[in-house]
């Protein structure tokens, strides 16, 4: 991701009121301090979408969904935080700046620039390609295309075309309009042998499939024979503007549909395209590549349900194993449809039309249930060992599921696929649970990952103090003296690796620029979407204290004295472990007992400090 300077997204922040930009999506009534509208995010009949002009923040009261300008325009235009920004700059008139190589983060070389008259190179192509395939050289292709059952409507809504069978054509076009060799190569449509020195079109003969982003414009194409000659696809290769792993054919079109609540991703060009035409524009397909979690993580900004329609052969399941456990890591509900034996989707529907379509998604199945429906493939269960082996194997399925009540549920289904009782089950998944849990921490002692063991264990152990941590963020979202005050407090405390902490980075970067600092102004600064959603939560809490200065130093002292408590942990096991194994280094041991004193004092402390202002 390019890097920006804080000010430059402060200034596109600071320029862009909410009330302005929402307004253009949204009917807002003025209520209060505040306005109110109906939620473009959920369908409802009574207006619980409340935009506040003075924390530049939304919230919608019904479902949930809340945020600054910024993530407003992600959510309404499908877009990422830098494509946000970049429209946001393009509406308020600021330019943007260059990217510079900070070293801060690996930065692209390519300016924005070079970036626009690629996209015009692909763009001009791409008309191109759609003409010839409605000239007299493209008619064997539309002929094809036919055949599948695509007609003209969907061939100009997907912008379809023909690569005419020259090696020239495109390069001739492309350089007649004024674009260099160069930039048709970098775009991909032209590829150079350098030993015969020939630069050639990369695409000949072919049914051509413009990829369009979010933002509708054409970053790479998909090339297909009409015959059985191979390679069947052939697609641009990367380009400062076309990458593979997080791009999804068909995405410009689900924009369109609202509210998204589903994805279909499919593996191929046709299966999009048979889907859209079939009344499923939810469809999108990762490029011939394994899912990735960058794809996914698009697909979760999106929809929060993905249906997993792979080809119904070897492949398309193994494809279907990988894709599960990304989607599923990438946050997202997951539904797996099976087609019969090696069927693709739009076999399916040309087959059997969309009512079996519907009736196939209805029938899919959730993660773990499908996971237990290989293991029926798996194994042959009319023996003894097959069960056996398929049980162990359904544990270990279980063992990852950490709500318990997810766990109850498949339990039964177990038993049932392989007879073995529940009970039985439920004592072998303890186990596993319980050795995943020694590892880790065994894991965690030894070093690496303390800070997620921390803040885990501090989660479970101190839920007040999570509860300080929230109330300090939300407090430091109130304006520069609270936001100053909390700052300094934590400068003693210093909560290593947590949300406090790095929201307390951000705000005292603002502090230091003399911005002003609210909930926008530090949202706008936290890249992390998981993260950033984490502090919408918690600027929605709301607070109920007499005296903010002692509710501020209360908060503190509750976070201090967690970490605090967890510090004197350390040492006292450190204590212990010396105790039982003889104290061989004496100096150490007195260092410890001075620190577990002096630990234990100010906790006391802070403790009664807390008692005594309340
Ligand atoms: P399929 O072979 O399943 O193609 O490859 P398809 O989409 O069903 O196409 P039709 O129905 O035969 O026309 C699935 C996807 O894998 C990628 C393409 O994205 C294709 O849509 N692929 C396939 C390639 O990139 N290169 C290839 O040579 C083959
Ligand atoms: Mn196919």
């Amino acid at each position: 991701m390019p890097w920006y300077p804080d000010d430059w997204i402060d200034e596109v922040t600071a320029s862009c009121d909410i009330v302005d930009v929402i307004r253009e999506y949204v009917v807002l009534k003025p209520s209060g301090r505040g306005y109110f509208g109906l939620c473009p995010f959920h369908n409802e009949k009574t207006a619980s979408f409340h935009v506040s002009p003075e924390k530049q923040l939304y919230h919608c009261f019904g479902c949930g969904e809340g945020g600054n300008v910024i993530s407003f325009i992600m959510a309404m235009e499908r877009l990422d935080f830098v494509e946000a920004l970049h429209f946001l700059a393009e509406k308020a008139g600021i330019p943007i700046p260059e990217q510079k190589d900070t070293g801060r983060q690996k930065v692209s070389t390519v300016s924005e620039d070079i970036k626009e008259e690629l996209y015009d190179i692909n763009r001009e192509c791409a008309g191109y390609y759609h003409k010839m395939l409605l000239s007299d050289q493209g008619r064997p292709a539309l002929e094809y295309l036919r055949s599948r059952g695509l007609n003209m409507g969907v061939i100009k809504a997907f912008g379809l075309g023909y690569a005419p069978d020259d090696w020239e054509s495109a390069l001739r076009l492309l350089k007649s309009k004024g674009y260099d060799e160069s930039k048709i190569l970098a775009a991909g449509i032209a590829v150079e042998n350098k030993e015969k020195g020939r630069v050639y079109d990369r695409f000949r003969n072919r049914i051509m499939f413009p990829i369009i982003d979010m933002r509708g414009r054409v970053t790479g194409f998909g090339g297909r024979v009409m015959d059985d000659s191979l390679p069947k696809y052939l697609n641009t290769s990367d380009s400062p503007v076309f990458n593979k792993s997080t791009t999804l054919y068909g995405i410009n079109r689900t924009k369109k549909v609202r509210p998204l609540e589903f994805l279909i991703i499919v593996e191929g060009y046709m299966d999009v395209i048979a889907l859209h035409r079939f009344g499923f524009p939810q469809a999108v397909a990762s490029l011939g590549t394994s899912l990735t979690m960058e794809q996914a993580k698009l697909m979760r900004r999106l929809a929060s349900e993905v249906y997993i329609a792979y080809d119904g052969d070897t492949a398309g399941q193994a494809a279907t194993l990988r894709g599960l456990d990304i989607l599923k890591e990438a946050g997202c509900k997951v539904r797996v449809m099976q087609f019969p034996q090696g069927m693709d989707p739009d076999e399916v529907l040309a087959r059997y039309g969309p009512e079996y379509f519907k009736k196939l998604m209805a029938q899919s199945f959730p993660l773990i249930g499908y996971k237990f429906e290989m293991l029926k493939s798996k194994y042959d269960l009319s023996t003894q060992s097959g069960g056996m082996d398929a049980c162990k194997e359904g544990c270990e399925i279980l063992a990852k599921v950490d709500n318990e009540i997810e766990r109850e549920v498949y339990i039964p289904q177990l038993e049932a696929i392989t007879g073995i009782r529940q009970e039985a089950i439920r004592a072998q998944i303890k186990k596993i649970r319980s050795a995943n849990e020694q590892n880790n921490l065994k894991r965690n002692i030894s070093g690496n990952n303390r800070n997620t063991r921390d803040k885990k264990s501090l989660k479970i152990l101190h839920s007040s103090q999570t509860k300080a941590e929230m109330y300090l963020i939300n407090l430091m979202a109130q304006g520069e003296t609270a936001a100053a005050k909390v700052v300094e407090g934590l400068e003693d405390i210093s909560p290593e690796g947590s949300l406090l902490n790095e929201t307390a980075d951000i705000v005292k970067g603002l502090l230091e620029r003399g911005r002003e600092v609210n909930g926008a102004q530090i949202l706008s600064h936290m890249q992390d979407e998981a993260k950033a959603k984490k502090l919408i939560e918690i600027f929605n809490i709301e607070m109920e204290y007499d005296n903010i200065d002692n509710f501020i130093s209360d908060c503190l002292d509750m976070v201090a004295v967690g970490i605090l408590e967890s510090k004197r942990q350390n040492i006292q096991n450190e204590i212990t472990r010396m105790d039982q194994e003889g104290i061989s280094d004496p100096d150490k041991y007195r260092m410890l007992l001075k620190q577990l004193k002096d630990i234990n004092a100010e906790i006391k402390f802070r403790q009664t400090r807390k008692e005594g202002s309340s």
